[in-house]
């Protein structure tokens, strides 16, 4: 009988903690998203954990990749099928960074810093906006919200296309937001249709810049303005200096980079390509706040997150390789921390450009 009785309390205990992490935890954590919701974007949960590997051997040597860049934008696309969902869960809709603002929260600060693109391309009700590399539309629905211009994002990935077109649903902004599918280097539209452009921390993951600013020259109008917030490498950063090699190479292979560029390169690229740089500004410099703030988990919310997808793998309810995407992001973390305190790194150099009005269609260089 009391044998019965314990094992009843331990039973009970049991699912009580599951019940915990499983539904409390994983509710608390999130904005639209469940833990027990988390999937792999498009990949079926039986490849979850082979595509995990197929990436992590690509991007493990980023730079050795360059040479063979054909193969970038699939698995760019593969690594946001694994993380999207994570992202969503543990970050937001927003999947970029901005400077953190004393007494306001994540929230507010990452909209202020998308407001700041759309104030500096002047968007406006009847603009028609390019938003390149746009995730699940975080940023797109704030600018819309904030702007009324209408936008059109593009990103590689479906599964984001889906999330993104629910979203705008459920925000009532469908009827001046629209997503659609396609690789950033050749994209779905016609020359000179749009009226301006933006692109928060996404063409990092182009193999060469070139391709995707000629891209995005091509089918804005002559005038039109276009910014981006891009991520590279500062003049602080030293290329023989160990610590400094390692940690740009953590964050290329935790975010599925094909290199990270210097600060100095990003002008000269809009300029080959034909655009006017009116202005280029890393935000990250001080009296703008850190943003990588934002990154510094605890390890006892790191095990607590670690144990609530172990968990969840082991029920069933996740598909296998979620822990190791877990645990990659969590050590991409690190690699981003170190890279904001050393100054090294910015994910927030902003470029303003605009195509001459003068312009003809062709964008400069060809080669
Ligand atoms: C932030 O809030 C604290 C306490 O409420 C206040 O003393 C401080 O002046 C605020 N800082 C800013 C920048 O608003
Ligand atoms: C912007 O969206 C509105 C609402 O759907 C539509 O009526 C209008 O024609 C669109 N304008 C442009 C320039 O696409």
């Amino acid at each position: 009988m009391e044998t019965t009785t314990a094992v009843w309390a331990v039973f009970a205990a049991a699912a009580a903690v599951i019940y915990w992490f499983v539904w409390v935890m994983g509710a608390a954590e999130v904005k639209g998203k469940r833990a027990v919701d988390l999937k792999m974007g498009s990949i079926t949960s039986d490849k979850v954990q082979d595509n995990y590997k197929q990436y992590w051997s690509f991007f493990r040597r980023p730079k050795e990749t360059a040479g063979d860049s054909t193969n970038v934008p699939a698995f760019v696309d593969t690594f946001y099928n694994l993380v999207t969902d994570i992202y969503e869960w543990g970050w937001g809709q927003s999947f970029h960074f901005s400077p953190s603002i004393p007494n306001l929260s994540h929230r507010d600060a990452t909209r202020i810093h998308e407001e700041r693109a759309a104030d500096l391309i002047n968007a406006r009700p009847g603009l028609k906006v390019l938003d390149v590399g746009c995730g699940v539309g975080g940023p797109m629905r704030a600018i819309a919200s904030h702007s009324r211009a209408n936008i059109t994002g593009i990103t590689i990935n479906e599964y984001q296309v889906a999330r993104a077109r629910a979203h705008n649903r459920k925000a009532g902004l469908d009827s001046i937001c629209d997503v659609v599918c396609g690789n950033f280097l050749s994209m779905p539209f016609s020359d000179a249709s749009f009226d301006a452009a933006y692109s928060i921390e996404a063409t990092c993951h182009a193999p060469k810049l070139q391709d995707v600013y000629r891209e995005i020259y091509r089918v804005l109008k002559p005038g039109a303005l276009y910014v981006s917030y891009e991520w590279v490498t500062t003049p602080l950063f030293r290329a023989d200096n160990e610590e400094h090699v390692e940690i740009i190479h953590g964050i290329e292979r935790g975010d599925a980079l094909p290199g990270l560029r210097s600060h100095d390169e990003i002008a000269v690229i809009a300029n080959e390509i034909g655009f006017e740089v009116l202005e280029e500004k890393d935000l990250a410099k001080p009296p703008a706040g850190p943003w990588w703030t934002r990154l510094k988990m605890g390890k006892i919310a790191y095990w607590r997150n670690h144990l609530l997808v172990s968990a969840l793998t082991m029920l069933r309810i996740a598909p296998k390789g979620v822990v190791d995407v877990h645990e990659m992001l969590y050590e991409t973390a690190g690699h981003l921390t170190r890279g904001g305190e050393t100054g090294i790194f910015t994910p927030m150099h902003m470029i303003l450009c605009r195509k001459p009005s003068t312009a003809t269609n062709v964008a400069a260089a060809d080669e």
